[in-house]
């Protein structure tokens, strides 16, 4: 049950009414099995949800959303996770924290374990982790555990660390608290919608915790008697690293493990954690699972940087892909959400270069008004 054995006696009177300025995602603390709005220092959760006017007539798109969770303390939507396990490991008084991850939930735990005082050791796979990613864990004072193997070998050392060491694991399909955060998400979309829900949404998938735990935060929209339906979800996997796409055109709850071979670090998970709830979850709502090339993905990074001025990483700008791939497809006026996970300025490898460019100039203003780019911009302005 992608809950974790989580339910609340859900009712309209869950909902907040209101909100208060900087609750962020413990706005939400009546459908949360912890409330950490006095506990946590970090701002997490209430990230905006754009109407992207240049990328909507561009794309043709007139109602699509794209959820910015690069607007997150450490710039991607592991820190709503990351805040409720947190919480729970000082409730606990644990004496470390631990997690393996691909790079961006070991980022989130490195600095919210360095905000709440407790050491934190953050499990990654030496061969495919950013070293920039790794560079920002150190400065938070983590532990880095730089594993020679794949990142799922990393995840069962982390585990096999945390059983007999006694240290507390935030691990993404270990700790049911991660999708109890993460569907938090879904809430804010609903609300920042004038509480209805998109038709469709597009989510991007490595172990499939986050999609499993949007799917959840609609179902329980739902529960609460507050919206009336789910939008019908699409997984989105890089296409070298998509063993979901394969089981789920296939109707199998099973996969096949697959060595993974994608820039998308974040979702550069061959044997998913989550699979299992992340496949169940998208048939419930009706929906399907696409890949994208790394191609595909490189493009939407460059349109979500130069239309909507958000700069997402590789696996942030994967659901966007997952849109573009289905492009054509009559949609009309259907509100369309895609989740921007991922913030680009942690790992400046997948910048789009191509989009601008650098000009050289001497300290001179008629060699700068002679410049071909800045006389062409400029027309016959400056002579
Ligand atoms: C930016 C980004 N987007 C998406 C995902 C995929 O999330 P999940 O592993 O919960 O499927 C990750 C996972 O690390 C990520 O870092």
């Amino acid at each position: 049950m992608s809950s974790g054995g989580y339910t609340y006696q859900y009712a309209p009177d869950l909902i907040p009414d209101r909100t208060e300025p900087g609750e962020g995602m413990w706005r939400w603390r009546r459908l949360l099995p912890l409330d950490g709005s006095s506990s946590y220092p970090l701002r997490v959760g209430g990230t905006p949800l754009l109407a992207p006017a240049r990328l909507r007539a561009e794309l043709d798109l007139p109602g699509l959303v794209v959820k910015d969770e690069t607007r997150s303390p450490t710039g991607s939507n592991k820190d709503r996770a990351t805040a409720l396990c947190l919480v729970d490991a000082l409730r606990r008084r644990a004496p470390a924290i631990v997690c393996a991850s691909t790079g961006n939930v070991a980022a989130s735990l490195s600095a919210g374990a360095a905000a709440v005082g407790i050491p934190a050791y953050v499990f990654v796979s030496k061969h495919t982790v950013s070293p920039h990613k790794v560079d920002l864990m150190r400065s938070f004072g983590a532990t880095v555990v730089l594993v020679d193997g794949p990142y799922e070998a990393a995840y069962r050392l982390s585990e096999a660390a945390c059983e007999r060491l006694g240290w507390y694991s935030r691990n993404t399909a270990a700790n049911p608290l991660v999708p109890q955060a993460k569907k938090t998400v879904a809430f804010e979309v609903w609300a920042q919608l004038g509480h209805a829900m998109p038709e469709v949404a597009y989510v991007p998938v490595g172990d499939g915790v986050t999609l499993a735990a949007f799917v959840l935060g609609c179902e329980e929209l739902v529960r609460c008697g507050v919206a009336d339906r789910v939008p019908r979800v699409v997984g989105v996997q890089a296409s070298g690293a998509a063993p979901l796409v394969r089981a789920f055109a296939d109707g199998r709850l099973e996969w096949t493990p697959v060595e993974s071979h994608t820039f998308a670090d974040g979702i550069g998970v061959g044997d998913p954690f989550y699979g299992r709830q992340a496949l169940e979850a998208v048939r419930r709502t009706g929906g399907e699972f696409v890949d994208v090339g790394d191609d595909a993905i490189r493009a939407a990074i460059a349109l979500l940087a130069r239309s909507c001025g958000l700069l997402a990483e590789p696996a942030g700008a994967a659901a966007l892909a997952g849109a573009l791939a289905h492009r054509g497809r009559p949609a009309g006026e259907a509100c369309v959400l895609v989740l921007a996970t991922g913030t680009g300025l942690k790992d400046h490898r997948w910048l789009p270069r191509g989009s601008g460019l650098a000009i050289e100039v001497p300290p001179d203003v008629a060699a700068f008004l002679a410049h071909p780019e800045v006389a062409a911009r400029a027309g016959g302005a400056c002579s």
